[in-house]
């Protein structure tokens, strides 16, 4: 797996649209300084103004083994660049990367026919966020500003060294070390599912999936959202 050309445009509607919208070769590489109309999982909204790094890039489905761990993969490229600029993360399954409980990455996968459209999120140089979302950035962590195309270029370089791995090794090396910095891990966590989930966080499966220990036993959830289940 190569990256690519990178195109970079002050504003657009998402950068997730412009590679849908058009023939672009694999590898390439869109980023916006700012987002119209970001978007996150489950049809959230990625809040996109100035100071932020939004991307996305291309892969072909055929060169991804299991496409459910994928976003881990990226997740764990974003965390160890995090990591290598001084800033301690926890990976947060199945999508996110954290920094002192609060967000500071999101990865988003979107797939049409056999293109993968892997967007990437990282919160760097804004001071503040809308209350109503509990996120940090590089900048409210370490104090300063940093240099966006600086972010871009090490993140990709660490994104495509865990990609790299999990074309050559496969999943489960990466798998371990994402369990050693998983958020929540041997916490009571709630799962969204229906009915909700309660149990112990265990980890993470070989596929991807979360693996929760409940009354009944290990069961493994394979998509949606979890929290700290709060006492009662
Ligand atoms: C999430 O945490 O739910 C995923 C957020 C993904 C945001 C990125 S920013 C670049 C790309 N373009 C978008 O509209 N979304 C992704």
């Amino acid at each position: 797996m190569k990256l690519g050309s990178i195109v970079w445009l002050s504003e657009t509607e998402s950068t997730q649209e412009v590679l849908k919208r058009a023939d672009f070769p694999k590898g390439t590489v869109v980023v916006a300084s700012r987002q119209i109309r970001g978007r996150g999982r489950l049809g959230r909204r990625w809040v996109s103004s100035e100071g932020g790094l939004y991307f996305s890039f291309l892969l072909e489905y055929k060169d991804i083994k299991g496409w459910d761990c994928l976003p881990l993969i990226i997740g764990y490229g974003v965390s160890d660049f995090l990591e290598d600029e001084g800033i301690p993360t926890a990976v947060k399954w199945p999508n996110d990367v954290y920094h002192g409980g609060k967000k500071i990455s999101g990865i988003l996968i979107e797939r049409t026919g056999e293109r993968l459209i892997a967007g990437v999120g990282i919160n760097v140089n804004q001071e503040r966020f809308p209350e109503d979302i509990d996120a940090v950035s590089m900048k409210i962590v370490k104090g300063r500003s940093f240099d966006l195309r600086m972010v871009l270029l090490k993140s990709l370089y660490f994104i495509e060294k865990s990609l790299l791995i999990l074309e050559r090794e496969g999943f489960e090396p990466i798998r371990k070390k994402i369990e050693e910095k998983l958020l929540y891990k041997g916490s009571e966590i709630i799962v969204n599912s229906e009915p909700p989930t309660v149990g112990i966080l265990e980890g993470i499966s070989s596929e991807g999936y979360l693996r929760v220990l409940t009354a009944d036993g290990i069961k493994e959830i394979a998509g949606g959202e979890f929290s700290l289940r709060p006492y009662m």
